[in-house]
């Protein structure tokens, strides 16, 4: 039986080497460098000959990392892989799922069409559906959803005394409910609104049956933080002391966690993508199902 090859993409690298080593699976590997205009090369430094293949790497800032991605699927099979997958941990551009104004984009759809021309299959972590019910709705090829919600309900569990669960909206009850289950504690959505890019405004129901309690605030993206902030501001207007932040999805763009990090007692995330506020790894989880998938033809 021969192990998988994981190719990891820039940057995802020590990401691969703990799903490698979660999973028993092969480590490959890209040289990869900038030509001076700016332009990407890319060299295959592993034989995919006859192998399963699975270029790992997250897709958050995917513009870039989507040329990469299709340059690395592209010379896997020119080499002979027998099939190319995709980890994506974050799968990017998934939120603009609907033309909210005239002449919108819909880049989800896009996006979605593009990636799957490229591999035959995408294993991911929460993406972010929202309009859309499932990834089969948009993407061509089978896909594997996974959650982080046990991982987060036994860290919550393991690092929180007297923990209370909140979601910072109402499409996140399912999510906080299951969290909240796992870690054995209450949970409460609160009402979030947008008005822009960096405009939330957040309202909480009454939630004196929980005082004393340490709030955890859970949510699938921290992005401009403003969502946590918004959030945590509500809470403590209502007497709670700041609340330990949990997201899945680290993208904190711009100076987003240093404002979240004055907002909240503490902030972690999965390591769905590499940040200092990683505590929570993803990379057992996605092992199982790729070993599920194992090589099974005589190498
Ligand atoms: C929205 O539906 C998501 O669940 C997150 O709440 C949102 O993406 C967070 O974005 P930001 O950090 O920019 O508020």
């Amino acid at each position: 039986m021969t192990a998988r090859l994981l190719v990891p993409l820039p940057g995802a690298e020590a990401f691969a080497e703990r799903l490698a080593h979660a999973g028993g699976f092969e480590l490959g590997a890209l040289e990869t460098r900038r030509f001076p205009d700016g332009e990407r090369y890319l060299r295959l430094l592993c034989d995919p000959a006859g192998r399963l293949v699975d270029i790992v790497g997250e897709l958050s800032r995917p513009d870039d990392r989507f040329l990469t991605l299709a340059f690395a699927a592209d010379t896997l099979r020119e080499h002979g892989a027998r099939e190319v997958g995709l980890v994506a941990p974050y799968l990017g551009y998934l939120r603009q799922d609907a033309r909210f104004q005239p002449g919108e984009a819909i880049t989800s759809r896009t996006f979605a069409r593009l990636l799957s021309g490229l591999v035959d299959r995408l294993v991911t972590v929460d993406p972010h559906l929202h309009r859309i019910a499932t990834l089969d709705e948009v993407y061509a090829v089978p896909s594997v959803t996974l959650h982080a919600a046990p991982l987060i309900g036994d860290w919550i569990a393991r690092e929180v005394d007297s923990p209370l669960v909140i979601g910072p909206d109402l499409e996140s009850e399912q999510w906080a409910s299951q969290v909240a289950m796992r870690a054995g504690a209450p949970y409460a959505v609160l009402e979030k609104q947008r008005f822009g890019d960096r405009d939330v405004r957040v309202a909480t129901p009454g939630l004196s049956r929980f005082a004393g309690r340490q709030p955890v605030l859970i949510d699938d993206i921290a992005s401009s933080g403003r969502t946590l902030i918004a959030a945590s501001e509500a809470l403590q207007a209502q007497g709670f002391s700041p609340p330990v932040c949990v997201v899945v999805h680290a993208i904190f763009g711009e100076d987003a966690l240093a404002r979240v990090s004055q907002a909240a007692a503490r902030v972690v995330s999965t390591d769905t993508i590499e940040h200092a506020t990683n505590a929570i790894s993803v990379a057992p989880l996605i092992a199982e199902v790729l070993g599920q998938g194992a090589d099974s033809q005589a190498s």
